[in-house]
């Protein structure tokens, strides 16, 4: 197939082209135009007006997207602009194109942005906080407004993605234990799932090559885990042993309820951040693309990807 990968030097899209480019041949779209290894060619935004300048696409998957800004300083407007006016931009061009299948990624922010009860699956009714969110969902419904009968369409919602090159909160948690300091919310059990990047290209590589029928699927690892088990799994990968505190847990409510008022760095917000359960159903993905279970286990894909950060 000839597939068309929008934001493809990002974090997913240069894992993706690893697993597509042996089957397939792929087109790049994005602000950034470097040859790439496993590229054919990449294309502008712009040229999208130019239909001479357009290769004959098969699938579309549209990755460009505003995410990762751990210091919040964006404007809301960006996040609109970006996640949801590109992918109105890319659904257009895709509408009147030849091409058969639309890989939308979404995020289970647009869903949640914490799980109403214990696991979050395709059913709930969005609730989206924050403009990461908000932006997302307005995509979404973009795209649900304009179905199409011949031809396929997916709004894929993953959970955190990680892997090689990945700039996200994981980064900190890493950066953190490894500067060998201890991790001081051991009292608190909670289960988070993650997707390994991994899982995430086996889930892309079945949506390409199998006929699967169009909706919205969540996307996570078989298993969840805690933040106490990533932490041992982050040592076990850097061959140490985890220094998990297991401080009374009331006390540390106490301590971050003080820290809302005085504006420290541990708060009501972030101890809620850091301790929340947010648990994922793959259950509706893996049953459309006959899966009894994930390429990897989420212990794997963690291990994995920690080693690359020791790589960098
Ligand atoms: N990573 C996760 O944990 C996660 C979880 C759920 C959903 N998702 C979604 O999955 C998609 C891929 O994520 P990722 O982690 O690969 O993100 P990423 O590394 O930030 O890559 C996003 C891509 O979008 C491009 N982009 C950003 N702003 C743009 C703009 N104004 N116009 C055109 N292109 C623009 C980026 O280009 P530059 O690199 O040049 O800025 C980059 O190529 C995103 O839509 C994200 O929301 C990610």
């Amino acid at each position: 197939m000839n597939i068309l990968i929008t934001g493809i030097h990002g974090f997913v899209g240069s894992n993706l082209i690893k697993t597509l480019s042996k089957t397939h041949t792929l087109y790049g779209l994005d602000i950034v135009s470097p040859n790439k290894e496993g590229v054919k060619q990449t294309l502008s935004w712009d040229d999208l007006q130019h239909s001479e300048k357009m290769p004959t696409i098969d699938a579309i998957i549209h990755l460009a997207g505003k995410a990762h800004d751990t210091k919040n300083q964006s404007a809301a407007q960006v996040y609109f602009d970006i996640n949801t006016g590109l992918t109105q931009r890319i659904f257009d061009y895709f509408l009147q194109s030849t091409a058969k299948k639309f890989i939308f990624f979404s995020s289970v922010k647009a869903a949640a942005d914490f799980v109403p009860g214990d696991v979050l699956t395709e059913e709930v009714i969005p609730d989206p906080v924050g403009p990461y969110g908000e932006s997302k969902i307005k995509a979404e419904e973009y795209i649900q407004a304009n179905p199409s009968k011949d031809k396929q369409i997916y709004i894929l919602r993953p959970c955190m993605i990680h892997g090689p090159g990945n700039k996200g909160n994981l980064n900190l948690l890493y950066n953190v234990v490894k500067k060998g300091m201890p991790w001081p919310l051991g009292d608190f059990e909670n289960r988070r799932s993650f997707v390994a990047i991994d899982n995430l290209c086996a889930v892309i590589d079945g949506l390409i090559s199998k006929e699967v029928e169009s909706g919205i699927y969540h996307i996570a690892d078989d298993e969840a885990m805690s933040t106490n088990e990533l932490i041992a799994t982050i040592c076990e990968a850097m061959g140490r042993k985890p220094n998990i505190w297991k401080l009374n847990r009331k006390m540390m409510e106490r301590v971050a309820k003080v820290g809302t008022t005085l504006h420290l760095p541990l708060n009501e917000e972030r101890l809620r951040k850091l301790t929340e359960n947010y648990v994922v159903s793959n259950a509706k993905i893996k049953k459309a693309l006959g899966m009894e279970q994930m390429a990897i286990t989420a212990k794997e894909g963690m291990l994995k990807t920690i080693k690359s950060f020791q790589e960098r």
